[in-house]
């Protein structure tokens, strides 16, 4: 029998559809995968980066559909690598991150959940703050294995309830709310 989802996540990172499915069953949300590698214009806000990227989205699948864009802002660094975190984790990557920094390691990873259909476009911003720890610990994706969410002192690579306290986990909550009323 076919599955029947609410809504589709469209993205090429399986792992962040893995969470937000998690997130959005705890809220009765069937949340179907959409696999598909997004254009993403260079914009210093990643507000105008989701609105496009919604929108294309829409375009190419025509189904209600929610998109994710994330980035690890590092005080010290002046919020870099910001809107560019996908780039620079291909480039640098975690080791790159942790040669850039001394003992002024404060940051927070910020996602933007945006929501579109035929009639409406809706962004939900969540946001953690948290430290980069002095070494990789631990064996997640992308960041995780580098930021220690405020209040711990393991990484999100290592602590079990990631998906109840992190960025994502908080943008996702706020869309529910409004969804489910909608
Ligand atoms: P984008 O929104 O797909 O461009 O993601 C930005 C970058 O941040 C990617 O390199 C992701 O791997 C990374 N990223 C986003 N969310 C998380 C997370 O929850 N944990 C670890 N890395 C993340």
């Amino acid at each position: 029998m076919q599955q029947s989802f609410d809504l589709y996540f469209v993205s090429s990172n399986k792992h962040k559809y893995l969470e937000a499915k998690t997130i959005l069953d705890s809220f009765g949300i069937r949340l179907g995968f959409l696999k598909l590698s997004l254009e993403e214009i260079q914009s210093d806000s990643i507000k105008i980066i989701a609105i496009k990227k919604a929108k294309n989205a829409f375009s190419k699948c025509n189904k209600s559909l929610i998109i994710e864009d994330d980035g690890l802002f590092i005080n010290s660094l002046d919020g870099f690598p910001g809107p560019y975190s996908s780039f620079v984790f291909q480039t640098i990557g975690n080791k790159g991150i942790l040669n850039l920094l001394d003992t002024k390691r404060n940051a927070k990873f910020v996602s933007l959940i945006t929501y579109c259909d035929k009639k409406t476009i809706k962004s939900f911003e969540g946001k953690i703050d948290g430290t980069i720890s002095k070494k990789i610990k631990g064996k997640g994706w992308g960041y995780d294995p580098i930021f220690v969410p405020k209040n711990s002192t393991k990484t999100f690579a290592e602590i079990k309830n990631k998906n109840e306290l992190s960025h994502r986990y908080k943008a996702l909550k706020k869309f529910a709310s409004w969804y489910l009323r909608k």
